[in-house]
């Protein structure tokens, strides 16, 4: 089987702020959504790319235009949903004729410019020959508390074997259409496996692979950027 990734770039931002959606913002000299297409562009594994982008997007455009290493390595879908599920669903459908049931897709957020080649490789070597898929995690660090109505501690959640979920996640394209499909509304790939009944596998993540939200998290993408470009 080949391995696809899918990048949901649809969003706008909101809670960043910007006056455009957060995945075109500068980082480190380049746009948060090309360190992300250059990556997969770069990592031999995977056979293409596909990237989900809002039917009235008016950034892109240009620069693809800027980025000939990406020609023939990275297909545009103007199909952004309303939600992140929406958009996923919406490009696995479009890039249904290019892809078998059997296939790989590693779908991954435009905001985790972080992601490196070696992440994908040790993403996709831990999970040759599964027979579900996984996705990337981190094992949580924080002590957790479980709050009441009044925002007082009713529980102290502990915290072994919690895990943060990160991208991308890795799927076969038939099962994840499906789980994806019947899911009502979730807000990773793993969610939608889970509610087949099947248990992902967990693959350790790395810190610098988090996902860009606020506007304080735009100097720590940078730190991490500048360090391996
Ligand atoms: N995304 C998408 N389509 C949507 C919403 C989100 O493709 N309708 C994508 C975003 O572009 C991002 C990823 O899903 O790459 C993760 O979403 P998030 O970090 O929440 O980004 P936004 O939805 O853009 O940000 P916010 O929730 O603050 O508005
Ligand atoms: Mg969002």
């Amino acid at each position: 089987p080949r391995h696809f990734a899918l990048i949901p770039a649809a969003g706008i931002g909101a809670r960043m702020g910007a006056e455009f959606p957060k995945q075109y913002m500068p980082l480190a000299g380049k746009p948060m959504l090309m360190h992300v297409l250059d990556t997969f562009a770069a990592t031999a594994a995977i056979a293409h790319t596909f990237v989900v982008i809002s039917a009235d997007d008016s950034y892109i455009g240009e620069l693809m235009t800027a980025a000939p290493q990406l020609q023939g390595r990275v297909t545009l879908l103007y199909c952004g949903g309303a939600s992140r599920h929406e958009s996923v669903l919406n490009g696995l459908h479009a890039m249904r004729d290019q892809v078998g049931d059997d296939d790989w897709v590693l779908v991954h957020d435009a905001a985790r410019p972080g992601l490196t080649s070696g992440l994908i490789e040790h993403l996709i070597e831990a999970l040759r020959d599964d027979a579900v898929g996984g996705l990337l995690a981190l094992p949580v660090v924080d002590t957790l508390k479980r709050c009441d109505q009044n925002q007082r501690v009713a529980e102290t959640v502990p915290r072994t074997a919690l895990w943060a979920a990160q991208t991308p996640q890795m799927f076969r394209y038939g099962l994840l259409q499906t789980g994806l499909t019947r899911a009502e509304s979730v807000t990773d790939e793993a969610s939608a496996i889970e509610m087949l009944g099947l248990q992902p596998r967990l693959v350790e993540g790395s810190p610098r692979n988090f996902k860009v939200t606020l506007p304080h998290d735009v100097a720590l993408a940078e730190i991490f950027l500048k360090d391996y470009s």
